[in-house]
């Protein structure tokens, strides 16, 4: 089968289309055609082993990929595609489903084929849904959602979502408003109408207007970017309000030292602990018109390097996807 395959950490062009083998499922296993994947931002730093994170996070990140080399050679996390075989001992899905979800740290996505369990976070395909939207989902709306659960996120709450346009903040936006949040989306002039368009209460551009100075508090400020501090939210934080992070190892030490306190504290939840359910209740909230993917650019699979490059630029909106055969028994994009 065709896979992208890297052999070494680096820049994108360390990828390479290659002739591999087909994998074979285990019994509690499917064996899934990608019909569409995505690179993400977890493709690009696994790629490098994390090598703008500082000293720390890279060591780390090779201690789980591979400390010289990367023992994955395929990346990709997020999926769409259709069950092509199941192991022995697997019931719930048959040859023919369609099926969407996220491999997270497995990858093996950026390939014609793969193998996933079928208990991991895989689920039947949003029904008004095709391929290339359905692999745009999983990596930002389960993030969003377990870091707005970590939260406590409550109908009623008013949430501001910083970096409103990317993967992940595009989904904090819709998954927010399909909690009943009163939902204030921030984000550069190219992009309000979109985030608007998710449903979005108010918005607002931070090439014009700085959020922090702006008299207004809020009861979870959730930076879906990575790009702020807690130190300088925390004046538009209710008190007891809640600064989600995404990123960041001072968050994670900010995150243990104000977890003890009742006053306004950071959240940030690693590693994630994602469910199968939580891959079926994005399915239904898309099938309920509450939840679209956003989607920047599709490439072809062969084009990896290219798409790469602009995922690295960290100014994609939404979602780059890759497609690796045609989309053909798929319903119509809603
Ligand atoms: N996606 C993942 O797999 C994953 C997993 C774990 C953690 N993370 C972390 O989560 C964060 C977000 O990831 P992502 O994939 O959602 O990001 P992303 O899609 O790459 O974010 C890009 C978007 O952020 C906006 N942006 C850039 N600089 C900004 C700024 N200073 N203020 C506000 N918006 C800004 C860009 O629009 P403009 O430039 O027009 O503003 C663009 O639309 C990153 O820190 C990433 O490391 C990601």
């Amino acid at each position: 089968m065709r896979a992208v395959v890297y052999d070494r950490y680096g820049p994108p062009e360390v990828q390479r289309l290659a002739e591999v083998e087909r994998p074979v499922p285990k019994s509690d296993e499917v064996l899934i055609r990608v019909h569409a994947t995505t690179v993400n931002r977890a493709d690009c730093a696994t790629r490098e082993a994390n090598r703008r994170s500082g000293l720390a996070i890279m060591l780390l990140s090779r201690s789980i990929s591979g400390l010289r080399r990367p023992k994955q050679p395929i990346l990709g996390s997020e999926l769409a595609g259709e069950i092509a075989a199941v192991g022995a001992a697997v019931t719930a899905l048959a040859v023919g489903d369609h099926v969407f979800g996220d491999s997270g740290f497995l990858f093996g996505a950026h390939a014609e084929y793969m193998c996933m369990r079928a208990s991991a976070l895989i689920a039947p395909m949003p029904a008004n849904m095709n391929f290339t939207a359905a692999a745009a989902v999983c990596d930002g709306a389960l993030n969003a959602l377990w870091c707005l659960r970590g939260g406590g996120l409550r109908q009623g709450q008013r949430v501001l979502v910083y970096g409103a346009s990317g993967s992940i903040g595009v989904a904090g936006v819709q998954v927010a408003k399909s909690f009943g949040a009163d939902v204030t989306g921030v984000c550069s002039t190219k992009n309000v109408e979109l985030v608007r368009s998710l449903g979005a209460d108010r918005v607002i551009d931070y090439t014009q207007q700085d959020f922090t100075r702006n008299g207004e508090t809020y009861d979870i400020i959730f930076d879906a970017v990575g790009k702020h501090t807690f130190r300088r939210c925390k004046g538009s934080l209710t008190p007891g309000g809640a600064y989600l992070a995404t990123d960041g190892f001072r968050n994670l030490l900010l995150s243990r030292r104000t977890a003890w306190r009742n006053g306004k504290r950071v959240v940030f939840n690693i590693p994630p602990r994602y469910t199968q359910a939580d891959v079926v209740f994005l399915k239904e909230l898309i099938e309920a018109g509450k939840y679209r993917a956003v989607i920047d650019r599709v490439y072809p699979l062969e084009q990896v390097v290219e798409a790469s490059r602009y995922v690295e630029t960290e100014r994609k909106v939404g979602n780059v996807v890759l497609t690796v055969s045609d989309d053909p028994a798929a319903p119509p994009a809603p």
